[in-house]
């Protein structure tokens, strides 16, 4: 049977993190052989790249630096973990995934969405995801939440409040340019209600492979 792809995305302090064990656990419970994976990282290269596009201070990196390296870890991820697992017929849950970089780096940092998209196909061999989870919190709010989480902000994190309104418009544009993958979800819901939602899709998803 062929495997499942579920990615989770929104804004830092969404509550992916949280709802992603969720359902992994959940999953697992039920026999399934799941694979929960996090971009950028990954693999061993991308936990190096992530590094460097995240805890890097003082060295500048372009816009367009910035995506080749989110894409450098997404192909090694994709060849090494998620393909991989697909063909064994796995669930595979990823903590983002191309939207990320349609909305950071193409929405927000202006380069462009469609390009975006085409540079992530051809990085990735045009795999997409079945399922896409959107959890949409305003930005302000999941600053608070990471704030409580004691996690400090890394360098995407630092950017201006302007910048997260831009992430978080774009994310909302994106599900609405693909409503067939995208669920979205109000993130500042009770955790238990959020994970009933996305139990029940992807429930319907498995029952229908
Ligand atoms: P996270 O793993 O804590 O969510 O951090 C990843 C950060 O990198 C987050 O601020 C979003 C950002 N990001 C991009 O800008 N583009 C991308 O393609 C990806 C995957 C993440």
């Amino acid at each position: 049977m062929k495997g499942l792809f579920i990615t989770f995305e929104g804004l830092d302090g969404s509550g992916k993190t949280t709802q992603i064990k969720l359902l992994y656990n959940y999953l697992s419970g039920k026999g399934y052989d799941v694979v929960s994976t996090i971009e950028p990282g990954g693999t061993r290269l991308g936990k190096k790249i992530r590094k460097i596009l995240l805890n890097t201070k003082g060295v500048e990196i372009s816009p367009k630096a910035e995506t080749f390296l989110f894409l450098a870890s997404r192909t090694e991820l994709v060849s090494k973990v998620i393909v991989p697992a697909i063909n064994e017929g796995k669930i595979i849950i990823c903590d983002r995934f191309f939207d990320s970089t349609m909305a950071y780096q193409g929405i927000a940092r202006g380069l462009g969405k469609e390009k975006i998209l085409d540079m992530s196909l051809w990085a990735t061999g045009n795999l997409v995801p079945d399922i896409t989870f959107l959890l949409s919190v305003k930005p302000g709010m999941g600053e608070k939440r990471k704030k409580v989480s004691g996690l400090g902000p890394d360098r995407i994190e630092r950017e201006k409040a302007s910048f997260k309104k831009k992430v978080f418009d774009g994310y909302l544009d994106l599900a609405r340019d693909f409503p067939e993958r995208f669920t979205v979800i109000n993130g500042e819901k009770d955790i238990n209600d959020i994970f009933r939602i996305i139990k029940e899709k992807v429930e319907k998803k498995l029952k229908n492979r």
